[in-house]
């Protein structure tokens, strides 16, 4: 299904906590939109990866922040369909399924509460994002890359049920993994992303909360494409 984008708002963020169901949401309405759908997420995890990689301390902020000044992240389409949103190539390398690794998501925040990768990676994602007919995801998409978006969207659930959500999707990919290792983990992400200094995760002003607990992920789409049709760019 495409929806006639003349009618729609053509820059779409969604905001929202460690596996609220963005990404799910965003994919979908990218693709009944016509749009491009960019979860930058990706670029957090990416240069994550590469810090671990390349066995740079942690605590390094002024390597941390060079590598994710230096290092071209692409984020292209999917090129195949084994249920990533979109690939992830650095330097010609396709690292999409590094990028979920749990050493990944265990150190993401503390390197993308860095200021000088915050100013790297949102550069590049206003550049993208500008050229409208996208829907972007992320911590920070209404509030500081694209204030300007014609419809924000905060999607919030508890952090019980992101926790269930995050261990369903490790289950489906044939991995293992614990409940209550997963559920610390969203915990501490979340406490970390949301009281960093720059740019830390909160519901723009102008943006439509929506609590996801009790919908499912038809029901959250649903409503959203509901606001799209009602929404329009000026
Ligand atoms: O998919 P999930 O919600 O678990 O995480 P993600 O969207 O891939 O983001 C991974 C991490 O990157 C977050 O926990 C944040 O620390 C960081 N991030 C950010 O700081 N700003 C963004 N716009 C997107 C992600």
């Amino acid at each position: 299904m495409s929806i006639n984008s003349n009618i729609s708002p053509s820059i779409i963020a969604i905001d929202g906590p460690a596996a609220s169901g963005k990404s799910t949401l965003g994919k979908r309405l990218a693709d009944a939109l016509g749009y491009l759908f960019f979860d930058t997420g990706v670029m957090y995890r990416a240069v994550t990866w590469l810090v671990l990689q390349r066995g740079l301390d942690l605590g390094d902020e002024a390597a941390i922040t060079t590598l994710a000044e230096s290092v071209p992240i692409e984020v292209q389409p999917p090129s195949q369909a084994d249920g990533r949103a979109c690939d992830v190539i650095v330097e010609g390398v396709d690292i999409t399924w590094e990028t979920r690794r749990p050493e990944v998501e265990t150190n993401v925040s503390v390197v993308s509460a860095y200021p000088g990768v915050r100013r790297a990676l949102s550069a590049q994602q206003r550049r993208i994002g500008q050229r409208g007919e996208v829907v972007m995801v992320g911590r920070d998409i209404g509030t500081v890359v694209l204030p300007e978006a014609d419809l924000k969207i905060y999607l919030d659930a508890s952090a019980e049920e992101r926790a269930r959500r995050r261990y369903d999707e490790i289950i489906a990919r044939g991995e293992s993994a614990g409940y209550d290792e997963i559920l610390a983990k969203v915990l501490e992400r979340d406490r970390i992303d949301s009281t960093r200094d720059v740019a830390p995760l909160k519901a723009a002003e102008d943006a439509i909360v929506v609590d996801s607990d009790n919908l499912n992920a038809e029901e959250v789409f649903q409503q959203i494409l509901a606001l799209c049709t009602t929404t329009t760019s000026p």
